[in-house]
């Protein structure tokens, strides 16, 4: 099986005419980790996914896959590296004449010479693991909009990629099917040591899937980083987000003038802080084995331990202990650090 590469963006701009998406964003997808991307709507989320694989083409800075810059080779190497991804679009984008056996098995007959006995097994399989087994005679405009999407996800994971890009997977899904997928993903990890990157807005998915969390918000990538960040941040952003709040800067159209978000997080005297509690992450099912990226990001956590806020690394202390990891004593880091020699988290924008 395939292992996770890393993807590192350095400084990615976007914009559309006069118009800017998001501008020096910078981050690494670590191997075979799961990292979720949130932010308000309209914030260039699926722009983001769709500069990662080459469709859209940001003005500055660049994308690394294997020492290759997206942003900048030719067609052919383009080509050839965006066979590594599987995507999931947001709207599912299934060919509307085909039914869903030929979608799904679409990718397969375009890139890999695969006699037809053998891409049957595969689609089959992968129609199975998303439940949509015995509908693969149905035309996309015959089914309903969460079918839709699994068949987009089987279809975005026929080709074994090493990199798998989620559009919002779980949204137009009921409670219960999208904790389904997000079992399926945990044990698709733990299967594949395949690298995620997963948009989605629905906040349970945010609290137990990811190893990291980044934050979209006024133009740039407010934070990216281990989950326990985020989860733990008090900054108003996130708290309003966490929780669902109509109170604090996101407003329903744009971001609210500042005046305004100061006014109602007075008003809420100090309640505003308040973050849901942190859940435990999800494991893989019985069975399936472990994830191997765990041990890979305890170690890259515990590196940058001292650079996080107090209250992140807490949390990943309490979290390393429930793994059965040696939690380091009275709350201090391996490195010895005190909670009170940690920099306090930067927020662009505020
Ligand atoms: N091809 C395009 N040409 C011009 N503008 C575009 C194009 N694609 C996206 N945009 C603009 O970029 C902005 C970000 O869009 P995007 O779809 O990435 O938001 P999003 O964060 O995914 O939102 P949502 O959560 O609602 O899906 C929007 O203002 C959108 O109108
Ligand atoms: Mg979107």
């Amino acid at each position: 099986m395939s292992a996770g590469v890393e993807v590192r963006v350095e400084g990615l701009s976007k914009s559309f005419g006069r118009s800017v998406i998001w501008s020096d964003v910078t981050l690494t997808l670590p191997p075979g980790e799961v990292s979720v991307l949130l932010g308000p709507s309209g914030t260039g989320k699926s722009v983001f996914l769709k500069s990662l694989i080459g469709l859209l083409k940001p003005e500055k800075g660049s994308i690394f896959i294997h020492d290759t810059d997206l942003v900048r080779c030719n067609e052919h190497r383009l080509y050839e590296i965006r066979k590594l991804f599987g995507v999931l679009f947001q709207d599912g984008a299934l060919f509307g004449s085909m039914n869903l056996y030929d979608n799904i098995a679409f990718p397969l007959r375009e890139h890999t010479k695969k006699p037809e006995a053998e891409i049957r097994d595969i689609v089959m399989e992968k129609m199975t693991m998303v439940g949509l087994a015995g509908d693969e005679g149905k035309l996309p405009g015959e089914i309903s909009g969460g079918m839709r999407k699994r068949a987009g996800l089987a279809r975005a994971l026929v080709l074994d990629p090493e990199i798998i890009l989620f559009d919002e997977p779980d949204s137009g899904l009921d409670p219960v099917r999208t904790a389904y997928l997000n079992q399926l993903i945990v044990d698709l990890n733990a299967q594949t040591d395949s690298t995620f990157l997963i948009v989605t807005h629905d906040i349970n998915t945010a609290q137990t899937l990811p190893d990291n969390i980044g934050l979209l918000y006024r133009r740039h990538l407010a934070m990216f980083g281990p989950r326990e960040v985020l989860l733990t941040s008090e900054e108003p952003v996130v708290a309003q987000f966490l929780n669902g709040r109509r109170q604090g800067p996101i407003g329903m159209s744009e971001e609210k003038d500042s005046e305004q978000a100061q006014r109602e997080m007075a008003e809420m005297d100090g309640e505003l802080a308040g973050l849901p509690p942190l859940k435990p992450q999800l494991d893989p099912s019985p069975g399936v084995g472990e994830r191997k990226a765990v041990a890979r990001r305890m170690q890259r956590v515990m590196d940058m331990m001292h650079t996080l806020p107090p209250a992140a690394q807490h949390a990943i202390q309490a979290g390393m202990s429930r793994q059965g990891f040696p939690a380091a004593p009275g709350g201090q880091s391996r490195h010895g650090l005190r909670a009170d020699d940690t920099p306090t988290q930067q927020f662009p924008g505020r």
